[in-house]
This record gives structure tokens, sequence and C-alpha cells, in this order.
């Protein structure tokens, strides 16, 4: 069961440490957030488990962490300075400012219109100038002199790094088409449309990876190509069902139609999730074809290409770009763990019933109370179980509460260590603790001597 609103996510990501309103002392700071404790280790989570997917378990992809300031004339090359823009309207009244696509889509609620069928302010209902380009790029100055020759920009995406490395990536690694150049990165664009929640934002992370093959045979019928974008849409699809557990039929796929097409794709497919408030983008499939690599060597006098050594020939590659947004992901994953259910004693409990590689804490040590005489060797487990997994160790408040706190975090396993366990008076102690399954609640005895494998049992993948 999904999270029924944003609003519900947002005030567990807060009261638990997940997710803070930037800023917040100061009023707060639009569309910009910062994760906490918690948030951080998700996010780490599902990062590694999607490098883990295109890197480590792949032998035809490498890894890549190329500088975030880049040399401007990249984003010129990339067209990002040219069409990296959106559509904005400003209201003649109150000033404020929409993008007009998002008004038209309905994403500030339904709109007035004037009598010829315009949108008017979704604020006041003023007049809206005629739209603007706005671009989306967030300008920064290098050095001390303020002129257009200092100017750098943020990067809006990951992917530039990718083609201007690729070079660099087949005379060091020794790479043979076809192979991919993957990247996890923060990007930047400065969005002006009120985001919900981190599904957008100013800065946000993103999963990329270039995959370079061979051009095709027919540029005007590349059927080859297509096929192999047809793969990695596949392959993506079941990263997002099979590895973060989201539900088959919260996920769908969206081709965009000509008109919607970034300036450099001759094909995407998004993977789209079903948010409470309907379908929204989380990642885009995009057939590159040679655009970058082709647009790279034009702007710097460097043709950038490849020697198969088959047919003796320097041709330049084709690209499919699986771009994935982890902010977006980490808010997803959140909304589809979202429980709600009876506990033991059938009042309403709330669970983050994370997959256990992603959840923030895998183990949360409970001894069954503050008695000195269960601390020693509830220290003594927690010691030895954090080495390999994210564990949290509580003695404050009653264990039914902590459980609670558990649930409503995520954590797959707690290890209750009490009386039976250190022994009490004449009665020895078993040297067991007691393991409790999040999901069913179910608790056992297990042996401290075998604690470690069956904590390995249970939680795969961590
Ligand atoms: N290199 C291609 C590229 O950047 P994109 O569709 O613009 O493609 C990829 O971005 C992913 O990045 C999106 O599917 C989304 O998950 C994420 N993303 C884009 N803009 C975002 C924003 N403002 N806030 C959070 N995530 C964003």
């Amino acid at each position: 069961m999904p999270a029924p609103d944003l609003e519900t996510i947002v005030s567990l990501c807060k009261r638990r440490g997940f997710i803070f309103p930037a800023a917040e002392i100061y009023g707060g700071f639009a569309n910009t957030y910062d994760y906490g404790p918690l948030g951080v280790e998700l996010k780490r989570n599902i990062r590694d488990a999607w490098w883990r997917a295109m890197v480590r378990e792949r032998d035809d992809v490498v890894g890549l962490d190329a500088s975030l300031i880049t040399h401007p004339r990249v984003w010129v090359a990339s067209g990002h300075v040219a069409t990296f823009n959106d559509p904005l309207v400003d209201c003649k009244k109150c000033q404020q400012r929409w993008r007009l696509d998002h008004l038209l889509e309905g994403d500030y609620g339904t709109v007035k219109r004037d009598t010829a069928g315009n949108p008017l302010c979704p604020n006041d209902g003023g007049e809206l100038t005629e739209p603007r380009q706005f671009n989306l790029m967030f300008k920064t100055q290098i050095g001390t002199v303020a002129d257009d020759s200092a100017i750098a920009y943020l990067p809006p995406e990951t992917a530039q790094g990718i083609f201007i490395n690729f070079e660099n990536v087949v005379n060091s690694m020794r790479r043979k088409l076809p192979f991919g150049i993957a990247q996890t990165r923060v990007s930047f664009r400065n969005e002006i449309t009120p985001g919900k929640f981190v599904f957008r934002t100013l800065e946000f992370e993103q999963m990329e990876m270039e995959y370079f093959c061979f051009p095709p045979k027919d540029r005007e019928n590349p059927a080859e190509y297509l096929e192999l974008h047809q793969q990695w849409i596949a392959a993506r699809l079941a990263w997002y069902r099979d590895t973060l557990g989201i539900d088959a039929s919260r996920l769908r796929i969206r081709n965009h139609d000509k008109a919607e097409l970034s300036h450099y794709s001759a094909g995407t497919a998004d993977i789209e999730y079903l948010f409470p408030w309907g379908w929204g983008e989380l990642e885009g499939i995009a057939a590159r074809t040679d655009f970058d690599l082709t647009a790279h060597g034009k702007e710097s006098g460097h043709p950038i290409t490849y020697f198969d050594e088959e047919t003796h020939q320097h041709l330049v590659p084709w690209v499919i770009e699986p771009a994935a947004g982890l902010t977006r992901t980490l808010a997803v994953t959140l909304l589809e763990a979202y429980t709600e259910e009876p506990d033991e004693k059938g009042d309403k409990r709330v669970v983050l019933k994370f997959r256990p590689n992603v959840a923030p804490v895998k183990i949360a040590v409970l001894p069954l109370s503050k008695n000195e005489a269960l601390r020693p060797l509830a220290r003594k487990i927690y010691d030895m179980v954090r080495t390999t997994w994210m564990t949290q160790y509580d003695e404050t408040q009653s264990i039914g509460r902590r459980y609670r706190r558990q649930d409503e975090i995520g954590t797959p396993v707690c290890i209750t260590v009490d009386f039976q366990s250190v022994g009490e008076g004449e009665n020895p102690g078993d040297d067991a603790v007691t393991l409790r399954d999040r999901d069913t609640q179910e608790q056992v005895r297990i042996h401290v001597a075998n604690l470690m494998a069956v904590l390995r049992e249970r939680l795969p993948g961590c």
C-alpha cells in the first residue's frame, strides 16, 4: 500500500530525520531540501543499488566522476546555452512568475481563463505576459573579473562530463564498442515551478549512463539501434520493480512524441511512476544518436571518434542514455514503502517496508530496559553487528514504543536482549536473543553464536 498523499511522507521525513526543508530558521528556501541522517543513508543505498546493477554486475560499463565546474563551451556544444529553456509568463498584477507549460498541464490546479480562453494568474487571476524563454542553467563566475569570459554554468545534467571524457576512457581502459560510462552526481536547474517535495528541486542527484554502440547501418532506419534502446528500457523498468520493489501497477513506459523530444534526442521513453498527484517521470531513456560526440568534436575542433580495428575506420559511436533521478527515486521508494496496518495489539502502526538493501538502518539492538545487567551483552552484540550493517542502539522508552519507531524508519530486524538472555538470580542466561521481523512482527530466539549467519540470510544484498 503506497502512502495516501505526499503530506504524510513529508511529515514522516521531517519527524524521523529523512529530509528537512532547507534553511527553515530563515523561513525556508524554495525548492531546496536537506537530507538528514536517515535520508543520507537511504540515498546512498539507492545510489549503491544503481551502481551495482549498472557497473559492478556488468563487464561492459565503467564509472566516472567528472568535474562539476565545466568549461563553458561544453554547454554551447551540447545545445544547453541555446535551447535548455522553459516558457515563462509573469502576472501583470502580482508579478509572480509561472511556467506556461506547467500551468497548462494543471500543475498549479485549475486556473481561471479570460474571455479569449487564455489562462490567468493562479495566484490572483491577473493577466499574464506573453511567454519568454528562460534558460534553466545556473550561472556562476570564475575568478575576480566579472566579464563574459569568466562565466561558467553549474551542470544541468551529468551526461556532458561523460561525452568529453569518451576518448580518455577508451584509451585508458582499452574499451571496445559497445560499452557504457556511468556517473552519479548532483545537477542544478533553475526550476521556477514550486516542486512537489523532492520531486522537482533546484539541486538534485542524477544517475546517468551513456552506452556507446556502433552506428547503425542505415541512419534513416536504425533498426538495431532502436532494438538496443528497447533493451535498455526493459532493463531499467525491471530494476525499479525487482531491485527497489516498486509495484509494477504504478510503473509505466511513456514514449515522447516528436514535439516533446529534447534537442538531442531521436527518441525518448520515460519510466513514469503513479505519484499521489498522477503520473510523473522517474527516468528518461534517450536515443541520443551521435549528437553529443559530433557536437563536441565540432565545437572543440578535436573530432571525437573511435577506431574500429575490424574495418580500420574511425567512426562516431551512437549513444543510448538511461538517465535516472536519484532524489526522485528516493521519494518514490518512500511513497511505496509506506504502510499502515495493525500492530501486535491491533493498534495502528506505520511501517516503511523498504527492501533490506535500501533500508537506512538494517538492525536495531534494543535491550529490554535500561537495566545495567542487560547492557554488556546488548553492547557486545551492537559492536559485533555494526561492523557489517548500519545498526542503531536504543535503550530509552518502552520496548513497544521502540519497535514502533524502528517500524516507522523501516528497520528490517530488531534484536532484543532480555533477562532470559543474560540470566536473572538463580537462572543462568541462555545466551540467545529475540529477533523481531519488521513485516511479520514474528519473534524468534536465536543463539548469539548463530546470529551473524541468521542476519546474513535475513538481509540479502546488504
Ligand atoms: N541527461 C539527460 C537528462 O538530464 P532529464 O529527463 O532532463 O534527462 C533525468 O533528467 C532525470 O533527472 C529525470 O527523469 C528526473 O528523475 C531527474 N530530474 C530532472 N530534473 C529534476 C529536478 N528539477 N528535480 C529532481 N529531479 C530531476
